[in-house]
């Protein structure tokens, strides 16, 4: 499988290791980690993966400015201000949510230098970035849109590229009989999804949806553009699991589930999830050993996506619940 050109953002490999303490504490399967959450850009995290083909298309495609939008505490956004920055490139988020304090993502994304335009109450985030993008041609500027949490097939290239660097950490391609990541806007499951069709990777990948949207026909929109631009195999659908049980009372709102599995990562392996996505994924894989769905014997992969920066615009939160 031939990719496209990428500038260099992520320290890979990132770092496959088991969790023998936390296995033990949950007395079910043999767990691992795939450690996305080091990626090295920025406090790490998924995006930085997918930013090495956007951003390679920015550079390359000759813009000036790279404009993306997110929630108020995106990781994308935060992730997506450091490569700009890194590259030379102006960059404007789009954020929905009140400014409060600048904490998180949020005080990150001052610093890197990003422009914040905070979207008002029900002002479409997509319509927004098209005016910005067009008040910035008319003052000469090229403006590279990235889409929300840059989840289309160019930026999902990341994760196929990340199966295939998985496939030279594993001692097996059947190493895994279950792969768990958190699902937020869908190009890192569709990425995972075709890597694994294409490396024949024997795994149940399984997502953990973080919002009510319906994923599927948007993992599935990705992986066929993937399969028209670049020639990557279309995935069978029996082999697509999205799992809607773990979201709690909404995106971006801490589920107590997901508050019990920050902790235990935290406590039996010193490892930070975050509220809003790693957090509610482990709390999806934690219900999975304790519902008999995961046994013992078998060995499972919990892909982490990062996003730690957001817990320092939640500690308000930990201080209720602790
Ligand atoms: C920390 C973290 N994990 C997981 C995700 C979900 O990834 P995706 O948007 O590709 O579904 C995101 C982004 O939305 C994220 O910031």
């Amino acid at each position: 499988m031939i990719l496209p050109k990428t500038v260099p953002l992520v320290q890979k490999p990132t770092t496959l290791h088991p969790l023998p303490r936390l296995s033990r504490a949950l007395g079910g399967p043999e767990l691992w980690i795939k450690r996305d959450d080091n990626t090295g850009l920025a406090l790490g995290g998924n995006k930085a993966r997918k930013l090495e083909y956007l951003l390679y298309d920015a550079v390359h495609g000759g813009y000036t400015d790279v404009i993306t939008v997110g929630g108020i505490q995106s990781n994308h956004a935060r992730m997506t201000a450091a490569a700009a920055a890194s590259l030379g490139l102006r960059c404007h988020l789009v954020l929905r949510g009140s400014q409060r304090e600048r904490e998180g993502n949020l005080f990150l994304d001052h610093l890197f230098g990003a422009r914040v335009h905070l979207l008002h109450p029900g002002e479409d985030r997509e319509a927004c970035m098209e005016s910005l993008a067009a008040q910035l041609r008319q003052q000469g500027r090229r403006p590279y849109c990235i889409g929300v949490g840059g989840s289309n097939s160019l930026g999902s290239l990341g994760y196929v590229a990340a199966v295939q660097e998985l496939h030279g950490q594993m001692e097996a391609p059947d190493m895994f009989s279950h792969t768990v990541v958190a699902v937020g806007s869908g190009g890192t499951y569709a990425g995972l999804w075709v890597g694994q069709t294409a490396l024949h990777w024997s795994t149940h990948l399984q997502g953990i949806a973080v919002d009510q949207e319906e994923f599927e026909p948007i993992i599935r929109e990705i992986a066929e553009d993937s399969a028209e631009r670049f020639g990557t195999p279309l995935p069978n659908d029996e082999t697509l699991h999205v799992d809607y049980g773990h979201i709690g009372e909404g995106y971006a709102k801490p589920s107590q589930a997901g508050m019990e599995a920050i902790h235990l990562f935290a406590q039996h392996e010193g490892i930070l999830l975050d509220p809003v996505y790693t957090g509610k994924a482990a709390a999806g894989l934690i219900f999975m050993i304790r519902s008999g769905l995961l046994q013992q014997g078998q060995r499972v992969l919990f892909w982490h996506t990062g996003g730690a920066p957001a817990l320092f615009a939640a500690v308000d939160t930990f201080e209720q619940t602790s």
